[in-house]
């Protein structure tokens, strides 16, 4: 163990998870690991090399990780260059510390997007057999049946294969709520086309359990630290979204 470095429940408190008080008793709880190994008290660490894990959830408590939610307005590529000089998301956010998009929204799609510098994280949360949850809502053209509903829930047969079932509500006429955990390229709007409604337009609305009603369409914000765990948790497959409860690891 390092004699150097941070008290693992300074560095705790800081990220917001209690009083040092309270972080302690969590180690002495032994509900805290570094790098696999539960932390007994009195333990310090290097934020910027070890591996902290709550319940075996990890914790961001690496220094010069940023996080940032985007409301992508429609019209902005989701790459870091294009080639045709399109307006970029990275261009919506800070250029240091450089960070990436995780994943992709069609230039035409707006909403959230989740940008960082955590490779970590991005891995997990693109990583198919975690299933994020991802919610868009779609306006389409008509308004589709109860049958078509029925067969975005049970899945449709795309060119590159069945999807995985999903969550499908008429919020309106011609409005559409969904929410599928894969990522597949167009997908909604492809899913949409495919049961003769194509998309006019499309916003997600959650990623996991992010969702901010209130970002305006080019504005972005850090996440929280209550956010930023929340995210861990759904990207280690355990619980995955507060906002209803349906956490999955397939
Ligand atoms: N599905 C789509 O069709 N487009 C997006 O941008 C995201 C999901």
């Amino acid at each position: 163990m390092s004699a150097d470095g941070e008290r693992l429940q300074k560095v705790l408190a800081r990220l917001g998870f209690g009083s040092r008080r309270v972080c302690e008793e969590m180690i002495a709880d032994g509900r805290i690991s570094v790098n696999g190994v539960v932390a007994d008290l009195g333990r310090r660490i290097a934020a910027d090399q070890d591996m902290v894990e709550l319940d075996g959830v990890p914790v961001g408590v690496k220094p010069g990780l940023v996080h940032y939610l985007l409301n992508k307005p429609a019209g902005v590529v989701t790459t870091a260059d294009d080639p045709q000089g399109r307006p970029t998301v990275i261009g919506l956010v800070p250029d240091e510390p450089r960070v990436f998009p995780v994943g992709r929204l069609d230039m035409d799609t707006e909403g959230l997007l989740l940008l960082t510098n955590d490779g970590d994280l991005t891995h997990r949360l693109t990583h198919p057999s975690f299933g994020v949850e991802k919610e868009y809502i779609a306006h389409v053209e008509g308004s589709p049946t109860r049958a078509a509903l029925r067969r975005l829930r049970e899945g449709i047969e795309l060119e590159d294969g069945l999807t995985a079932p999903a969550d499908a509500a008429l919020l309106a006429p011609g409005v559409l709520r969904l929410t599928i955990h894969e990522g597949r390229n167009r997908q909604v709007r492809r899913m949409c086309d495919a049961i003769g409604h194509p998309v006019i337009r499309l916003v997600r609305s959650r990623i996991g359990p992010l969702a901010d009603r209130r970002l305006k369409p080019g504005a972005w914000r850090p996440l929280t630290s209550d956010e930023l765990r929340a995210l861990e948790r759904a990207a280690s497959g355990l619980t995955g979204t507060p906002a209803n409860g349906r956490g999955r690891r397939s």
